[in-house]
């Protein structure tokens, strides 16, 4: 007799089931190296658009495309063994129509072999979650802060404050009743943040939300200090990669000049030496 034994991988229902326990840990990778490092610790990995400025240098999300998804959507799901897989739609793949974003939403998870998809935008997003959610497609929303809206919002600033509270909190309902399993709220003042999390039954995973979330999600070259462009002030520095590879490199390139590398021990002898004799 033989017994197989076989791992379920997590998805969105199980995220969903998460409400009010444990806060769920979510990072950002683009590379299989990346989510290898992430997949132990972690219960999401985003496959963020912030990929476009993070990895490829743009000045904002806005120019990120479905091909540089599904390419690094890939690459991510191939380093994933236990933490599910979260794809971003990029901007102009699915404010059309609730058609247009089903094609390109199922055209991502074909094509990624990720369970689900976020998308950015409140009520007005409303009717296309429910047409993916009705038709196979789990969907992560993200309100607050909506970085592929910079162009209307006029900056990266925090939504929320000054009458805007009612609006975020009609948002924050709005995608859960058209059947999102989780929500992403950005850079929200933290008293409305808990007045959300506690309004919904799906989680909340914040950034620069505050702590009354269900989860919490950062950006990981942010995390890491490798990405250094600028740092909002929801980022905590876990490390200094940037510093440690500026040093790294600034030590080999010495090294190179100095003809101190490559030592004896990185050369190939031109002959092989005599296996010994036993
Ligand atoms: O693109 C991204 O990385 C994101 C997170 C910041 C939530 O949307």
């Amino acid at each position: 007799m033989s017994a197989t034994t076989s791992v379920r991988p997590v998805l969105p229902p199980d995220i969903k089931a998460r409400k009010g326990g444990q806060p769920l840990v979510v990072l950002t990778a683009y590379t299989t190296p990346m989510a290898r490092l992430v997949d132990p610790h972690c219960d999401m990995t985003l496959v963020g658009d912030s990929l476009g400025m993070v990895l490829h240098g743009m000045p904002s999300t806005v120019g990120v495309t479905m091909e540089m998804m599904i390419l690094h959507g890939r690459s991510v799901v191939r380093g994933l063994s236990k933490a599910m897989a979260i794809i971003d739609m990029p901007f102009g793949s699915y404010e059309e129509s609730p058609q247009q974003a089903y094609r390109n939403a199922a055209r991502l998870m074909a094509e990624t072999g990720a369970p689900c998809v976020k998308l950015e935008g409140g009520a007005h997003m409303a009717e296309t979650i429910a047409f993916l959610t009705t038709r196979g497609v789990p969907v992560m929303a993200h309100i607050g802060l909506t970085p592929q809206a910079v162009n209307t919002l006029g900056g990266y600033k925090v939504v929320g404050r000054d009458g805007e509270a009612d609006k975020v909190m009609a948002d924050a309902k709005a995608c859960e009743a058209a059947g999102a399993f989780a929500i992403v709220l950005e850079k929200v003042p933290q008293g409305l943040t808990s007045r959300i999390t506690a309004a919904l039954n799906i989680p909340t995973i914040g950034i620069g939300a505050g702590v009354d979330c269900d989860g919490q999600v950062l950006v990981i070259d942010d995390m890491l200090g490798l990405f250094t462009d600028f740092r909002p002030k929801f980022v905590k520095r876990y490390a200094e990669l940037g510093k440690l590879a500026d040093a790294a490199i600034s030590t080999y390139a010495a090294e190179v000049r100095a003809r101190e590398f490559p030592a004896a021990e990185h050369a190939f002898a031109d002959v092989l030496p005599a296996k010994a004799k036993s």
